[in-house]
């Protein structure tokens, strides 16, 4: 199932994400600015747990997180440019890593690392920018998915109608949050009209 951000402030951002002109410093910042509006999409239905408190005026009964609710799962090397706004909003988030890197000839997604946290019986985000083939999200999920995850979502900031469509194939029970669904893909694999290669973009390369 697929879950397109609707938000002003997400069209702003996305479209200065996707301008050629827009250097790493900002574009760093824009990615920070958009995966917040995904991170808090995506966790809407986080579980809680009633808490009693004394507020300056009377007793009450809050509701605060689970304990160690959530999971995020950076696809490296892109995906760690969206890790920050999960640690900022949801202190006890722990954190694994999966290194996956496409060839630049083929697009096929070649696995160079993997570390994982417990992941059973907890919400496991999968974080990558861009959804292209779904290659790289499909191969990331499994792996999560091997580890004992059973609810697992992916969360990408622009996506094709090729990946979401391979990722439902594979995996058809999951939900995507995105920021935008774009138009195809090019002869290379690339996202149109997209934003070129994310990572470099990210980190000037
Ligand atoms: C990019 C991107 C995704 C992948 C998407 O990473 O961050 O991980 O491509 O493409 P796919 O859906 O066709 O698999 P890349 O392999 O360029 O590595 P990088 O993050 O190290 O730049
Ligand atoms: N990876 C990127 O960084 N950009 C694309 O358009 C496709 C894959």
């Amino acid at each position: 199932m697929l879950h397109v951000l609707d938000h002003p402030l997400a069209a702003h951002v996305i479209t200065h994400l996707r301008d050629k002109t827009t250097r790493p410093a900002t574009f760093r910042t824009l990615c920070y600015q958009i995966t917040l509006l995904l991170a808090i999409e995506a966790t809407r239905d986080l579980p809680t747990e009633p808490k009693a408190i004394e507020t300056p005026m009377e007793p009450m009964t809050g509701r605060v997180l689970t304990h160690q609710p959530l999971v995020i799962v950076p696809i490296l090397r892109a995906g760690l440019g969206m890790m920050q706004p999960f640690l900022d909003i949801f202190p006890d988030v722990s954190v694994g890593y999966i290194g996956l890197e496409r060839d630049h000839t083929t697009a096929i997604a070649r696995s160079y690392y993997s570390k994982l946290p417990p992941v059973a019986g907890r919400r496991v985000l999968v974080i990558d920018p861009m959804l292209a083939t779904g290659g790289s999200a499909v191969k990331a999920i499994d792996v999560v998915r091997a580890a004992g995850a059973t609810d697992i979502a992916l969360v990408s900031i622009v996506s094709s109608p090729e990946g979401v469509a391979e990722v439902a194939q594979h995996h058809p029970a999951l939900v995507i949050y995105t920021a935008a669904l774009d138009r195809c893909l090019n002869a290379k694999k690339y996202i149109l009209p997209g934003l070129g290669d994310f990572g470099d973009r990210l980190y000037g390369t």
